[in-house]
């Protein structure tokens, strides 16, 4: 089967981590913009179903840290979380941030920016957001999904079979698991934390690029490089391209 276009520049990817979450409110459209000007090579975002089936971009499963309010994006109909501000730690004058849906960043972000869109869900049904998902998504290329769910993501290849995926692997995922994984999701690439990568889980990967998270410091993106990683997710992807060009 042919994947989707999915072209990134040459290795190693710097991927803005929920845009470029070290400098702007992490997953709002500044943030997103703001990797962009940077050059990432991609941008990650974190997506969650509303409770009225909207796709929005929010890593929390409350909105508590960014907006100040115990919100339930999962139990939250669109209107009520639109209205909420999210500056997070960035309280400095700037313009103002509120959650984005995924059709929001689509249409703001240049077509031919790779994406990786990261799945969040707790409480969702699966393949309502898979459904979602692919109306959302239907004319644009470029575009990478990932979620620590992989349940989910077997979901999404029904829906979207040519699409791009990655299976993502925490602190504590077994390596051997994520691979099989990826080998049964027919995935594009592997994420995980840094925290995973040793030699075994470079050689269990073979051929499909590895990319870490979070990596905002040069000489952890070197180590992380010469073991083989194809990429990191970074807080500074700006500041991270820099070093590595001047190092
Ligand atoms: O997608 C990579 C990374 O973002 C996964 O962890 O918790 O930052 O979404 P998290
Ligand atoms: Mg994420």
């Amino acid at each position: 089967m042919t994947l989707s276009v999915l072209s990134l520049a040459a290795r190693p990817w710097i991927v803005g981590h929920r845009g470029a979450a070290g400098e702007a409110p992490e997953n709002s459209l500044e943030s997103l913009l703001l990797a962009v000007e940077q050059g990432a090579d991609m941008i990650e975002l974190d997506l969650q179903l509303t409770a009225d089936g909207s796709l929005v971009a929010c890593h929390d499963w409350t909105l508590e840290r960014m907006g100040g309010i115990e919100l339930t994006i999962e139990e939250t109909p669109l209107d009520a979380l639109r209205e909420v501000e999210i500056s997070g730690e960035f309280r400095t004058p700037r313009a103002r941030q509120f959650v984005s849906t995924l059709s929001s960043i689509l249409a703001l972000l240049p077509p031919e920016m790779p994406l990786n869109l990261e799945l969040k869900r707790r409480l969702a049904d699966p393949a309502v957001l898979a459904a979602r998902l692919a109306e959302a998504v239907a004319s644009r290329d470029q575009l990478l999904i990932s979620s620590f769910d992989w349940l989910l993501l077997a979901e999404v290849r029904r829906w979207l079979p040519k699409l791009p995926l990655a299976p993502l692997g925490g602190r504590s995922a077994n390596p051997r698991e994520l691979i099989a994984t990826a080998v049964l999701l027919d995935a594009w690439s592997v994420h995980c934390s840094r925290t995973l990568v040793d030699h075994e889980l470079m050689e269990l990967a073979a051929a499909r690029p590895v990319l870490t998270y979070t990596v905002n410091e040069l000489a952890e993106a070197q180590e992380l490089f010469a073991l083989g990683v194809a990429g990191v997710f970074s807080d500074f992807p700006g500041r991270l391209r820099r070093q590595i060009e001047a190092a």
